[in-house]
């Protein structure tokens, strides 16, 4: 595992002093006038970028990239890149776009490159949060998880260095700041799609818990790291009987807020791979459940930015780790087992795991005193049914929480969207044998389904639950974001903890 070691600096300078081998200046769509940056280098280019926009060569479409070579000037290669409609222009067109310059940027091999920050220099959006947004879109659109083939198609290209310049000196304090802060977000959110793209093979339960051993160390968090079954953890044993792979009950805690009472659980489905158990999946695209951990890896990456970050809360992550496979030791559909809260549960489907060891880190959340509580799970195929990769499923019972999350989900360019949790959906969950079963065996509404059996141990406590099934692995790349994982919701974690 690498992360991307692409420096990122501010410069107070002129456009046309920077030496670098590609600057980037933008255009709006359907805009004939050029802004200061483009008119600079449209002069440079003798008026070429001008004719071209003029004759609809270059259109500003969100992402468009155009190249030119410099004959002479500080600048090797100028690309313009599109901003879009300037009335749908916001933070998440900075990213795209600032992705778009870079991913041109490698393939033509620039090692120095500078860029304008599109959204300050027309002043159309905040400073800082441009320039943080504009090394988002950078980090997370150069990221590529390095794989193990041994021979390459195309050799591995580092960008040096991607330096946000501007000649008002005015804008180069708020410019470090926001770059400072998307630099490190960025990398956590490319380190948790490292985590998510590494196969279940490598990342099995032990070496994810080693891993967040290792974070909580660096970043002088509390460490536990549990034996579910000798702590009473019988619905995440009942998961993990059947796997040779030793299941891991991990929990890191920050305390920015000692004095406080207040605490807030992230917990995190890290099923590092999910057969479905008895209730076998078909093989059609299973390798993708190497995937069913990310939960847990956007937990791990946002609970390694707060020593960074300092947020003055009091934060536990807590992580169920464990594989669900098939075998002579595995739970069976109709088994009734345990769990840390005392419910019994009856097993009616063994891929409808995820809740299962939700349920018992809920309780250890709530026993080591979560007075709030934000899961995060790839939980359910009918999410993606639902939403498709355009959004998370998100529910609870506390809807000044979820509104929270939605607004800042929506501000960091992670969009959520509210599903219901109704009683018809609780009461089918009612078993003749049992306290609950984990399934109503309907296949209906299986994303409010799951979130039903959840709320059964959640009790009380306001309590938000984030369905990523549908937005935490692509199987095709979008702007920003590459084809496997996209890290989703680390950004939105992090920004509801520190705004
Ligand atoms: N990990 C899956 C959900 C999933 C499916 C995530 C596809 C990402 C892509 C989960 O454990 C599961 O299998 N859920 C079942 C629940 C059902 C048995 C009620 C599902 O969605 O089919
Ligand atoms: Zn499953
Ligand atoms: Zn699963």
């Amino acid at each position: 595992m690498m992360g991307v070691e692409m420096k990122i600096r501010v410069e107070h300078k002129s456009l046309v002093d920077f030496k670098c081998d590609l600057l980037a200046v933008n255009v709006f769509e359907g805009e004939k006038k050029l802004d200061g940056a483009a008119a600079a280098a449209d002069r440079a280019l003798g008026g070429l970028v001008s004719r071209l926009v003029r004759s609809g060569e270059i259109t500003g479409k969100l992402g468009e990239t155009t190249l030119f070579h410099l004959g002479a000037g500080r600048a090797k290669k100028v690309v313009i890149v599109g901003l879009g409609k300037r009335d749908k222009f916001d933070l998440e067109a900075v990213r795209t776009a600032a992705s778009a310059v870079i991913k041109k940027a490698r393939e033509v091999r620039a090692k120095i490159v500078a860029s304008i920050v599109h959204g300050a220099s027309c002043g159309c959006l905040d400073q800082r949060d441009s320039a943080k947004a504009l090394v988002e879109g950078s980090v997370l659109g150069v990221y590529k998880f390095p794989g193990y083939a041994k021979e390459k198609e195309t050799p591995d290209f580092q960008i040096r260095e991607l330096v946000l310049i501007d000649s008002d000196a005015k804008k180069i304090k708020p410019f470090s700041a926001g770059a400072k802060l998307g630099l490190i977000i960025a990398e956590a959110e490319n380190h948790a799609r490292d985590l998510v793209n590494e196969p279940s093979n490598k990342m099995t339960p032990t070496a994810f818990a080693k891993l967040a051993q290792h974070i909580a160390k660096i970043n002088g968090l509390k460490f536990v790291s549990l034996d579910p079954k000798r702590e009473g953890m019988e619905a995440l044993w009942a998961v993990a009987k059947g796997s040779s792979e030793p299941p891991r009950l991990v929990a890191l805690e920050y305390r920015g807020n000692p004095r406080s009472k207040e605490k807030i659980a992230l917990i995190g489905k890290g099923i590092t791979f999910d057969s479905g158990g008895i209730s076998l999946k078909s093989p059609k695209r299973m390798d993708e459940m190497k995937s069913d951990m990310a939960g847990a890896a956007a937990v791990l990456g946002t609970m390694s930015l707060l020593a960074d970050l300092k947020p003055k809360k009091n934060v536990i992550g807590v992580i169920p780790l464990t594989e669900n496979m098939p075998s002579g030791h595995a739970t069976k559909p109709g088994d009734v087992v345990g769990s840390l809260s005392g419910y019994t549960i009856e097993v009616t489907n063994t891929d409808a795991e995820g809740r299962m060891i939700l349920a018992d880190a809920i309780t250890y959340a709530k026993k080591r005193g979560a007075t709030k509580l934000i899961d995060v799970a790839t939980l359910t195929g009918g999410c993606i049914t639902a939403l498709g990769d355009a959004a998370t499923g998100i529910m609870g019972n506390d809807q000044a929480l979820l509104d929270r999350i939605i607004e800042v989900g929506n501000r960091c360019g992670q969009r959520l969207w509210q599903l219901p949790i109704y009683d018809e959906y609780k009461n089918a969950l009612k078993s003749a044998i049992a306290d609950i079963k984990n399934t109503s065996g309907t296949g209906k509404a299986s994303p409010s389904s799951g979130a039903s059996f959840l709320a059964k141990f959640v009790g009380e406590t306001p309590w938000a639950h984030l369905d990523i099934a549908g937005t935490a692995f692509l199987d095709k790349a979008r702007g920003y974001l590459p084809e496997g994982a996209t890290g989703v919701p680390v950004r939105t974690l992090i920004e509801f903890l520190v705004s």
